[in-house]
């Protein structure tokens, strides 16, 4: 049998989600079909769940994965920007659970090749979707100094931004960046850590450079906004986030949906007319147990933060 990703905190997403009436689930983030073959296993038979993934060949595991449950799963590959089209093309017009696991797979991030790994030299890739035209590599030869900053900076939470870059600039002059051990040693050799930090120097500019590459948080935003529409009444959303920019993201789009009115405060009634879409179910994120994560120590840093749709 293949050694699949080690999902994250099934049970508890199988808890918030907390089907009981016959319907659809979204599984936006299918990777190795953990999650979607715990829920198909722990539901009634009338639950039926339709999961996309980017990555062709998640598709491919997760299809023979699932193949018990073949007339009950519908598999697409697509990204979660465009989750509602695919969801109208495969003739889905309301759903009554909305799971997203966001972030890299394990076998995404064990194969070399797919240039994820900090830890194995393989090319400079990072693509979730390997037919996308741009790559790490790409971003690194074509980005401005000041954008290659803005990146590092914004989406690392990187404070030796222009450090890197620089450094990163020096070496270009000498020849291309194009593979992961290369970029690792260029950034450990300008970046500090302390003595005690677990965290590998780079491990910032390889977020950073991940989330541009595949448009992570646009794509997170498309999705919540995008899928509001189709969640029945009383269907939950349950996102695990694995870092804070992501995690912030769904707090605020919860926050703001739970609260509906957008007026300014100063006016004294609302003229927005915005009524609340969403009950938050955990007003702070789960986090895996300690159990869970000294049997998966890579769930440490997971957040699960669910709501239920409402209609007013
Ligand atoms: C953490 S894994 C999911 C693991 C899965 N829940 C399981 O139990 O096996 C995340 C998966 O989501 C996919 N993914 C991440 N962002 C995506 C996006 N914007 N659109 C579609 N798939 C995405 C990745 O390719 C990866 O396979």
């Amino acid at each position: 049998m293949p050694t699949y990703h080690e999902s994250v905190m099934r049970n508890e997403v199988l808890h918030y989600l907390n089907v009981h009436m016959e319907g659809v689930i979204v599984d936006g983030t299918l990777g190795d079909g953990g999650h979607t073959e715990f829920i198909l296993k722990n539901t009634v038979p009338e639950i039926r769940v339709f999961a996309i993934d980017r990555d062709s060949s998640a598709i491919e595991r997760a299809s023979e994965r699932l193949s018990p449950f073949r007339d009950r799963v519908t598999l697409a590959h697509g990204d979660l920007g465009d989750l509602k089209n695919l969801a109208a093309q495969n003739g889905i017009t309301s759903v009554v659970g909305l799971l997203m696991d966001l972030g890299v797979s394990s076998p995404q991030l064990d194969t070399p090749e797919r240039g994820f790994s900090i830890q194995h030299d393989g090319p400079l890739d990072m693509r979730m979707d390997s037919s996308q035209k741009t790559s790490a590599a790409d971003l690194l030869k074509n980005l401005s100094d000041a954008e290659l900053v803005s990146v590092i900076k914004t989406f690392g939470e990187e404070r030796y931004a222009k450090r890197i870059v620089r450094a990163i600039r020096r070496e270009q002059e000498e020849r291309p960046i194009t593979t992961t051990g290369q970029l690792s040693r260029i950034v450990t050799k300008v970046v500090t850590s302390s003595r005690h930090s677990r965290i590998h120097p780079a491990t910032r500019t390889f977020q950073a450079l991940r989330i541009a590459v595949n448009d992570e948080l646009g794509q997170l935003k498309t999705a919540l906004t995008d899928m509001l529409g189709l969640l029945h009444s009383t269907a939950r959303i349950a996102v695990i986030s694995f870092h804070s920019l992501e995690d912030r993201i769904v707090k605020t789009f919860f926050r703001d949906e739970e609260k509906g009115c957008s007026c300014p405060p100063k006016i004294p009634m609302c003229i927005c007319g915005r009524a609340p879409t969403l009950k938050i179910l955990t007003r702070k994120p789960l986090v895996p147990s300690e159990e869970e994560v000294a049997q998966n120590p890579r769930s440490i840093s997971a957040k699960l933060r669910v709501a239920e749709r409402v209609y007013v």
